[in-house]
């Protein structure tokens, strides 16, 4: 599926979210914050958009996707970047690797998000740090509920005029519907080793980065 929305990928992500993609990216770099020459492994990284800002911080980023058309677009459009072809269920790296591990708009597309989590677990060095960016759950009600109904019916129907693939938003829709509250995904976090578990609401919640860190053992 996401082989066949890569091309115009980007541009339906600004208009969907009406801009403010660019301001949850920029709090995931905060998060992150990495120091010239970190490695930074940033996972599902679709065409680099994600990883590009860490690339322009002066980390060593590593961009990993395992759909060959995001991995082929982006190498087009960011040639400079490291692009890895790999599943986030069984990455292809050594344990230990990286300084930092951050997944944008990912993890709820992995089958498995839980083993996905525990695999960016044994990539990261000890005292390494986790960043996980997702859609959530709007935390004030009439919000919620507002938002659940763009969600189910307006989100498919302007994909419908810019993308080329619409029902991959209504997938979109149904996936945000049916992920975790906040709550409940640093639970899942926590429970495959990650330490010091936070998050914080975005947009009044409707993104959640989850910040954690791997014990220095
Ligand atoms: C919505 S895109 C996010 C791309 C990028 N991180 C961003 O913020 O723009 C989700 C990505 O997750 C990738 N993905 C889904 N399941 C995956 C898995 N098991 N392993 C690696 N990548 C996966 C898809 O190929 C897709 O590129």
């Amino acid at each position: 599926m996401f082989d066949t929305v890569a091309k115009r990928y980007d541009l339906v992500n600004d208009v969907l979210s009406a801009g403010q993609t660019r301001l949850w990216r920029r709090a995931v770099m905060q998060a992150v914050n990495p120091a010239v020459g970190e490695k930074v492994l940033d996972l599902a990284a679709g065409t680099g958009t994600s990883s590009q800002p860490f690339y322009e911080r002066g980390a060593d980023v590593v961009a990993c996707d395992f759909s060959l058309g995001m991995l082929e677009v982006g190498k087009k459009r960011l040639p400079h970047l490291n692009f890895v072809a790999g599943d986030a269920m069984n990455l292809p790296f050594a344990d230990d690797t990286f300084d930092a591990v951050t997944i944008s708009f990912g993890l709820r597309n992995v089958q498995d998000p839980n083993r996905a989590l525990a695999e960016m677990y044994r990539v990261t060095k000890p005292g390494g740090r986790l960043v996980v960016c997702e859609f959530s759950r709007p935390v004030w009600k009439p919000l919620r509920k507002l938002y659940m109904e763009y969600l189910m019916k307006a989100l498919p129907a302007v994909a419908k005029k810019i993308s080329s693939n619409p029902d991959s938003y209504v997938y979109l829709a149904e996936s945000i519907r049916n992920w975790p509250s906040q709550k409940a995904l640093g639970q899942s976090i926590a429970s495959v080793g990650w330490d010091r578990v936070t998050w914080r609401n975005l947009t009044f919640g409707i993104v959640a980065l989850h910040i954690a860190a791997k014990p220095k053992g």
